[in-house]
């Protein structure tokens, strides 16, 4: 298991079109151990292979919503190989969203509150399932990594240049 380096925007590979994974194997299960290793290093809740500069439509995604006792965040990991898309709700929902490519930068995205997502796990097993909530934002913002799309395409256009100087500046400032 490794950390791997994350790829930032304006990296072109962001927008790349990820490739279906033809056969899970312990390849992809090494890749998705690297992945979950990087997100949590990152203090993130959601990575793409892409991030990791992989074209291939894999994500790992852990919200880290429960605590213990002592108030550490429990590692509750799932990696999605293939997600798809089967619905999404016509109600809309507004979230904070950051990015791991696009660090310490945040904007207001309103996405469909709800979708129907299928997927296959690192076994190769298949799911389906409704998604709601936090999980429901974060699935269809790293399903949109794996079309190349970010999440500061969803913001208007003045917005989307005010978070691209603020990062510079902060890049700059490093
Ligand atoms: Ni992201």
């Amino acid at each position: 298991m490794a950390v791997l380096p994350i790829v930032e925007v304006p990296d072109p590979r962001l927008r790349l079109v990820s490739k279906p994974v033809a056969a899970i194997t312990d390849e992809t299960r090494s890749l998705v151990a690297d992945m979950i290793d990087t997100m949590y290093d990152a203090h993130g809740i959601g990575l793409a292979a892409i991030q990791v500069g992989i074209d291939q439509r894999i994500l790992v995604i852990d919200l880290q919503e429960d605590e213990d006792e002592e108030g550490k965040p429990i590692r509750k990991p799932h990696a999605y190989i293939n997600p798809e898309i089967l619905s999404l709700s016509d109600e809309l929902s507004t979230y904070n969203e950051g990015c791991l490519s696009i660090p310490e930068q945040y904007a207001e995205v309103k996405r469909p509150a709800r979708c129907r997502v299928k997927w296959q796990d690192e076994t190769g097993a298949a799911h389906e399932q409704d998604l709601d909530g936090l999980l429901a934002t974060c699935m269809q913002h790293e399903i949109d990594h794996l079309n190349g799309v970010l999440f500061i395409d969803h913001i208007s256009r003045l917005k989307r240049e005010m978070l691209m100087k603020k990062l510079n500046k902060a890049r700059r400032a490093d």
